[in-house]
């Protein structure tokens, strides 16, 4: 994946519009990748599910608390995304009181079939999801990877560690020293 470009997809977001009025202000907003990463050095982290354990205990709240670390390594935005709908992630922002890390919601998986990382979670009801993997990317182009082992479908186990924020920071905070 190093060095490549990431898929120009579109994204359908949901986005709180006053004007839209009524009991439930929102409408419809899509954004491409080139929304998401032109022009900008972010991390993206993908993960199996909005609301599951580990992605709701660990991995976005570790996140969203290390963002001012992941700053001043030179990254700009944080993005989590997952092969959920606007609604599903949406609501998953919510209950997490997401002020820093930035969902994208993946519904159709396009973006993540597109990425080689997506695999069947029939095993668990999930249908297609997303490997977890995380990487650094720099106006769209992959400058770091971090993929957990063992890419397979309907995979029996969970695994979670290289694409945890504490391992990308230590990363991010390595080569600096190293330059
Ligand atoms: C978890 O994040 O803990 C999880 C992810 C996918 C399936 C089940 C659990």
């Amino acid at each position: 994946m190093l060095g490549r470009k990431v898929p120009a997809v579109t994204f359908r977001t949901r986005v709180r519009d006053e004007a839209v009025g009524g009991p439930n202000p929102f409408r419809w907003e899509d954004k491409t990748s080139d929304d998401y990463f032109a022009g900008k050095r972010v991390v993206l982290f993908s993960l199996p599910g909005a609301f599951t354990p580990t992605c709701s205990t660990y991995q976005l709240p570790d996140f969203e608390k290390l963002t001012a670390d992941f700053r001043a390594e030179g990254i700009d935005d944080i993005y989590c995304i997952s092969v959920n709908d606007a609604f599903v992630m949406n609501a998953w922002g919510k209950s997490q009181n997401l002020e820093n890390v930035k969902l994208i919601p993946d519904g159709s998986g396009e973006f993540t079939r597109k990425m080689g990382m997506l695999v069947a979670k029939d095993n668990l009801g999930f249908g297609m999801r997303s490997w977890r993997y995380a990487a650094v990317i720099d106006d769209g182009t992959v400058e770091q990877w971090f993929e957990e082992e063992g890419y397979a479908d309907n995979c029996e186990s969970d695994p979670y560690g290289v694409s945890a924020p504490q391992n990308i920071l230590a990363a991010l905070q390595g080569a600096r020293k190293a330059a």
